[in-house]
């Protein structure tokens, strides 16, 4: 017997407030035709003004538990993948954590910027494959409008708040490819790329939260490939192609990177979940809100085998394998 992290439930949030793309025509010099041939985005959605990382995270995890018939008590462990946290610190999962009533186990963050789901998720497969937890939520969730510079038409216009949930809990595998849950993960960074894609501010430097900045085009060209890269090194680690794909559900930046990342794949648009268009990008929230999103449409089911795959600032990026 093997033992496997297994999803056992999914949920998502997504603030009241959307935005479509008309709206930045009033103070930029942009257009809704612009935004959508370029990125695929229609509009994305704004946390309220009182609202927090770690309120949109406390939901998702809401709706993650009861997807999976469990409460709080089940959990072991909270991992929130963020780079928008309520404060420096303490952490948004020990603030879920008192949000949902947890009074046992442990949370902390993890901060790898869009590719922090997948980063967050292969933590969650180590502590469960290590004894240390039996079941963990992982949590996807930002409020990146609170990091936008209004005036940068190339930045501002991409991004939205929302987040994702899942419940990791250990069963019992075959120890084959068959099996349900976490199969393999591939994790990279690269410092060397910072300047690509980071935050203008920050404690230990500026004092301030800073702006988001970014060279789009640069960053363009290095994801197409190294999404392939971690997508195709994630499957061959476990004797897998493309062939045995059920879906592929990506970071969703942009669906130009997305439609690149497939065709070099292999694997067709229908297999692919897409929610970019309605979202915009939600940084670490982005994977865990099309899973929801893709279960609640009826395409993603059980015994499905699913490739994640994402990258971000740092540059940061990795893929995780799983049956669902
Ligand atoms: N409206 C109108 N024109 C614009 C806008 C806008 N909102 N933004 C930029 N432009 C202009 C530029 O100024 C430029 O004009 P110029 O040619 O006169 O200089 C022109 O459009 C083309 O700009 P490019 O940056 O070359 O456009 P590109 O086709 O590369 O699309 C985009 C830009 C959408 C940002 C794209 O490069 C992209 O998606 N990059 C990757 C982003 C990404 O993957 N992020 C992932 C990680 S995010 C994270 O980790 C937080």
């Amino acid at each position: 017997m093997t033992l496997r992290a297994v999803v056992q439930g999914v949920g998502h949030y997504l603030p009241e407030r959307i935005v479509p793309n008309s709206e930045f025509e009033k103070t930029l010099d942009t257009s809704d035709e612009w935004i959508r041939a370029r990125s695929g985005i229609e509009q994305r959605h704004f946390a309220a003004e009182d609202e927090a990382t770690s309120d949109l995270a406390t939901y998702a995890a809401q709706a993650a538990l009861k997807s999976a018939g469990l409460t709080a008590d089940d959990i072991d462990a909270v991992i929130v993948a963020t780079s928008t946290p309520d404060l420096t610190f303490p952490s948004v999962a020990t603030m879920v954590q008192d949000k949902l009533g947890m009074t046992r186990g442990f949370g902390f963050d993890v901060q790898a910027v869009c590719a922090g789901f997948v980063f967050a998720l292969t933590n969650a497969n180590a502590l469960i494959l290590s004894g240390q937890a039996k079941r963990v939520l992982v949590i996807g969730a930002e409020t990146f409008s609170r990091i936008m510079d209004w005036e940068d038409r190339s930045t501002c216009v991409l991004f939205g708040d929302g987040a994702g949930a899942v419940v990791l809990g250990a069963e019992e595998g075959t120890g084959d490819t068959s099996d349900r849950g976490i199969l393999s993960a591939d994790l990279n960074s690269d410092g060397r790329y910072r300047d690509m894609l980071y935050v203008d501010g920050g404690v230990s430097t500026s004092g301030t939260s800073g702006k988001l900045r970014m060279q789009g085009n640069l960053l363009f060209r290095q994801a197409v490939e190294k999404l392939t890269t971690t997508a195709t090194n994630a499957l061959e680690k476990i004797g897998l192609s493309d062939d045995d794909v059920s879906w592929i559900v990506p970071h969703q930046a942009n669906i130009r990177i997305i439609q690149g990342t497939a065709k070099k794949l292999g694997v067709p648009m229908e297999n692919v979940i897409v929610t970019v268009h309605k979202h915009g990008n939600t940084s670490a929230a982005s994977i865990p809100l099309a899973l929801s999103v893709g279960v609640e449409e009826g395409k993603i089911k059980p015994g499905d085998l699913l490739v994640t795959e994402a990258i971000g600032g740092g540059l940061a990026w990795g893929s995780v394998v799983l049956r669902w």
